[in-house]
């Protein structure tokens, strides 16, 4: 019998990116760069750092993986997409994270369906330096496992969707993104934070379990956390339970809101994004305080 690999890993092969796929990386990597000044949580901006991902080029998975195990324990793994759900949660279970190998062309720079380099290692990486993020991660690897041996996958899928993809988080600055899903994106990172449509949500993991959600355009709703802390306490309970008391619940549709809930704010219109460095003392921390009730 032959041994087929079933782990779906590959060589990302660094030498054989082209001069305009580097291109390509710059132009995606310095868009971002001006567009998450204030509104990139700090984690997400001292992951960065951290990993010395910059404009150059789309870096070397090697290079990051040794960054990045001595941080936090993880590594990246080379895949050439979307593997299936047992490999992908197996892989985080493990502290590995599967990466994609190549970038988008020029004509996707602003929208593409799939992962591509700069999301998966722009978007998700940075995060995973983070000693709790990281903890959480792996969690939810552990937890895809048994969600798919007792049958509610869907409803775990949610939580990775509105946390680790579209995620905001409160600062006393005001709110910040984590999601990796916007982080990778230009017009969702400032979409998510300044524009009025959207709700704007506390996360509660029932809530967030029972929404669903569109994969072709930018979020209807995202679900706030306070800080990660808060997510991994509010995921560690066992969540058999919980998948059984929600299974008799309705759903509820991306953009629905509930009669008691509230919002946070957009960003106030007209008033201009700067940089920590350049704001006054913090005004206190934006919680449901200062959320404005919305109907
Ligand atoms: N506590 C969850 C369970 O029992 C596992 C989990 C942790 C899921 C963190 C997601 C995130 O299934
Ligand atoms: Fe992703």
């Amino acid at each position: 019998m032959s041994k087929a690999r079933t782990d779906y890993a590959i060589e990302q092969d660094w030498s054989a990116y082209t001069e305009d796929e580097h291109a390509i990386w710059r132009l995606l990597f310095e868009r971002q760069q001006r567009l998450l000044v204030g509104r990139a949580c700090q984690e997400y901006l001292d992951g960065l750092q951290g990993l010395g991902v910059a404009a150059g080029g789309i870096p070397d998975f090697r290079r990051l993986s040794d960054i990045l195990d001595r941080a936090t324990g993880w590594r990246i793994v080379a895949v050439p997409g979307l593997v299936p759900d047992d490999v992908f949660f197996a892989y985080l279970a493990a502290r590995r994270f599967p990466s994609t190998c190549f970038i988008r062309r020029r004509h996707q720079l602003d929208y593409l369906q799939e992962p591509d380099v700069f999301h998966d290692i722009c978007g998700h990486v940075p995060m995973l330096m983070n000693p709790v993020f990281a903890d959480y991660m792996q969690a939810y690897g552990q937890g895809g496992l048994k969600a798919l041996r007792l049958g509610h996958l869907p409803r775990l899928a949610r939580l990775y969707w509105y946390t680790v993809e579209f995620g905001l988080i409160a600062t006393a600055e005001g709110l910040r993104i984590y999601g990796s899903g916007i982080l990778s994106s230009a017009g969702e990172s400032v979409y998510s934070l300044d524009d009025a449509h959207p709700h704007r949500l506390r996360f509660d993991l029932r809530r967030v379990m029972r929404t669903q959600y569109h994969i072709d355009r930018y979020q209807e709703t995202y679900f706030v956390i306070d800080d990660f802390q808060q997510l991994f306490a509010a995921t560690r309970p066992d969540f058999a339970p919980i998948y059984r008391e929600i299974a008799i619940l309705p759903e509820i549709s991306a953009e629905a809101i509930l009669p008691e809930e509230r919002e946070y704010a957009a960003f106030p219109v007209g008033q201009k994004r700067r940089a920590a460095h350049q704001r006054g003392p913090s005004l206190g921390r934006k919680r449901l305080e200062d959320v404005r009730q919305n109907h």
